[in-house]
């Protein structure tokens, strides 16, 4: 039987959203109906770069276009609950990206929103939907390596010099080393670990509030521990190194579709497992996402409410003790 195919609307066509396009073109069940900007030319060009048959000049046409079945938000994080409430007011099944908002009790508006709508939302983290992760997940689980010990994770790289004109700088938009890219390595410890029971946090503030680098430490019954280092100024590349008694698991990646898993046991030679890159990628997510419409599910076995709730409530702890604030919105 042939899949439905299932007509995609982009909200806000800036640098992810056009690489988000371009692995959706490598679905046969996902069609670029239509894009919504806020500018009429720049949905315009995205429409003509990816095929959309539709472009419109605003959000609120996009989302009133009866033929667009999913949409996936790409604003700044500012901007992902007015977004998303939008979106699933209209009926229209979400794929967010990260950070998924500003803080938990926006989070929980999006999940009571998509609720009272019965309609599909999920957060766009990319990683539970990778096979490294999947298969270190099994393996961690299984746990033929013996108990976990402790896990190192980080995610940076050099965006200096400081210029709060970008995004990642401007607390207006949600800016920040925690929400933009910190936010992966703390999904890890949870992914991994689950909740923990105490958190402790440092971070190096920008003038304007954002944090530029952070250090988080997260401790679990018997001793156990996470340390989590993410940063715009140090290129340390992105990586999560899983201590367990009889071995360590090391995840790293330079990017969504170029990651590798090594499995390092005393005694044997490191196993390294690649994947190829047509089996990675942002198109993961989108594939879930269509997954759950194909089955009228209203949330993701992969990347469910609960681990976005989590994920959120974690990084507002973490926020608190980091002493990190956007404006009216703690
Ligand atoms: N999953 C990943 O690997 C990944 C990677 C990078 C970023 N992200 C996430 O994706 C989101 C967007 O990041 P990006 O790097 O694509 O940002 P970007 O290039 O700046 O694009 C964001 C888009 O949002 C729209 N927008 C609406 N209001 C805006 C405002 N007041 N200021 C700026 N833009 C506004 C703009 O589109 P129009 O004006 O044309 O509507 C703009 O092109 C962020 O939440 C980020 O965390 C995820």
């Amino acid at each position: 039987m042939r899949n439905k195919v299932y007509n995609w609307g982009i909200l806000a066509p800036g640098r992810i959203a056009r690489r988000f396009a371009g692995e959706l073109q490598q679905l046969d069940n996902a069609r670029i109906y239509a894009v919504g900007s806020s500018d009429l030319s720049r949905a315009s060009a995205f429409a003509d770069d990816f095929g959309a048959e539709h472009f419109y000049g605003s959000y609120e046409e996009l989302v009133s276009d009866p033929k667009v079945e999913i949409i996936y938000i790409a604003s700044p994080h500012a901007f992902h609950m007015d977004h998303a409430l939008l979106c699933l007011n209209h009926k229209k099944p979400v794929l967010c990206e990260k950070a998924f908002s500003l803080n938990l009790s926006e989070v929980e508006k999006m999940l009571d929103c998509a609720k009272e709508n019965n309609v599909f939302l999920m957060e766009a983290m990319f990683v539970p939907h990778q096979p490294s992760y999947r298969k270190a997940k099994q393996l961690i689980d299984s746990g033929e390596l013996g108990k976990v010990k402790y896990i190192h994770s980080w995610f940076g790289f050099n965006k200096s010099p400081y210029d709060v004109s970008q995004r990642l700088f401007n607390p207006e938009l949600g800016g920040g080393a925690l929400l933009d890219i910190g936010l992966y390595p703390v999904f890890d410890a949870l992914f991994f670990l689950g909740q923990p029971e105490q958190i402790s946090a440092n971070a190096e503030i920008t003038e304007t509030g954002v944090d530029q680098s952070i250090t988080i430490r997260l401790d679990y019954q018997d001793g156990l521990s996470v340390s989590i280092f993410a940063s715009f100024f140090a290129t340390s590349g992105v990586g999560t190194d899983v201590f367990c008694e009889k071995g360590i698991v090391g995840l790293r990646r330079t990017s969504s579709v170029d990651q590798w898993l090594d499995i390092d046991c005393p005694g044997a030679n490191v196993e390294r497992l690649n994947w190829s890159p047509s089996g990675c990628g942002l198109k993961l997510e989108a594939m879930e996402a269509m997954r759950c419409l194909d089955e009228e599910f209203l949330e993701s076995r992969v990347m469910p409410h609960s681990l976005s709730l989590l994920l959120m409530k974690t990084l507002d702890e973490i926020r608190k003790e980091a002493g990190i604030f956007y404006k009216g919105r703690d």
